[in-house]
């Protein structure tokens, strides 16, 4: 009961070729899952799944293209069998005061961070109602709760992806398919490297547990998400953030 086992099931984890996407993908493959390793540079994608190990395949997708997500997503089913678990992980930010925000900073954040999330989970549902089946993990951030000066469009998008989960978690629970979030607090990766070091040492104040977090923290929470242990929750948002948002 205790041990997570995902023998036998599919993983389709989007930007997955580097940081909290990589290590959830790991934490899935260690449990036994098989994996698909989703990412916009296909030869990267492939390379990690080649050393993550046989269950593993990598797929080249822009999540915010349809069109490539669809063919993604066959090419995974082809290689893997058909998809259990999807994890939304794909993401990016434009940072910018809402005055400065140009179009384009919208919509490269929207189109990636929600679209995307929307385009994976209308071509997965389908298959996970037939199974009466089915996990699906969004990464949203605790920015989508409380909102961020700069960060206008990410909220937006991050918010926007708690909405969806809701309601997908609602419209498919009849047919055995649960929907969650994973809302990250400040995790060190690529993404927010750039952080200057006194804003660091300011949001470190802020969080209660002392410490940054890490790619792992974030995978343990999918894991449990995406295992039996986690079978009576749906439409809910797991906040991973050290105590930052109390
Ligand atoms: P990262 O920048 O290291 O990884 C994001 C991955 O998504 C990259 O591999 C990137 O190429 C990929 N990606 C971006 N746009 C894509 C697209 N259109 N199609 C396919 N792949 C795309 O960032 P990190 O930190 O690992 O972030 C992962 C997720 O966690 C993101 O959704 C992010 O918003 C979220 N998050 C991260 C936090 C942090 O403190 N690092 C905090 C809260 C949420």
């Amino acid at each position: 009961m205790n041990q997570i086992d995902l023998t036998g099931r599919t993983a389709f984890v989007t930007g997955s070729t580097r940081g909290i996407g990589l290590a959830v993908a790991r934490a899935l493959y260690g449990a036994g899952a098989r994996v698909a390793i989703v990412g916009r540079d296909a030869a990267r994608a492939q390379i990690v799944a080649v050393e993550l190990g046989e269950r593993a395949v990598g797929v080249g997708c822009d999540v915010a293209d349809r069109g490539q997500v669809e063919d993604a997503l066959a090419a995974a089913e082809a290689a893997l069998g058909p998809i259990d678990i999807l994890v939304n992980n794909a993401g990016l930010t434009r940072d910018n005061i809402l005055l400065r925000l140009t179009d384009e900073d919208w919509d490269a954040v929207l189109d990636a961070n929600l679209k995307g999330a929307f385009f994976t989970i209308r071509a997965v549902i389908k298959g996970m109602m037939k199974r009466r089946a089915g996990r699906i993990i969004n990464i949203t951030s605790v920015v989508g709760l409380t909102g961020n000066k700069g960060q206008a469009n990410y909220a937006a998008s991050k918010a926007g992806l708690i909405g969806l989960t809701k309601s997908v978690a609602k419209e498919y629970a009849a047919r055995g398919v649960l929907a969650n979030c994973v809302a990250p607090g400040f995790i060190e990766t690529d993404m927010t490297a750039a952080l200057p070091s006194e804003a660091r040492t300011a949001l470190l104040e802020d969080i209660a547990l002392g410490r940054l977090g890490r790619p792992e923290d974030i995978a343990a929470a999918v894991l449990f998400l995406a295992s039996d242990l986690a079978s009576y929750i749906t439409g809910q948002v797991l906040v991973v953030d050290g105590g930052m948002v109390i």
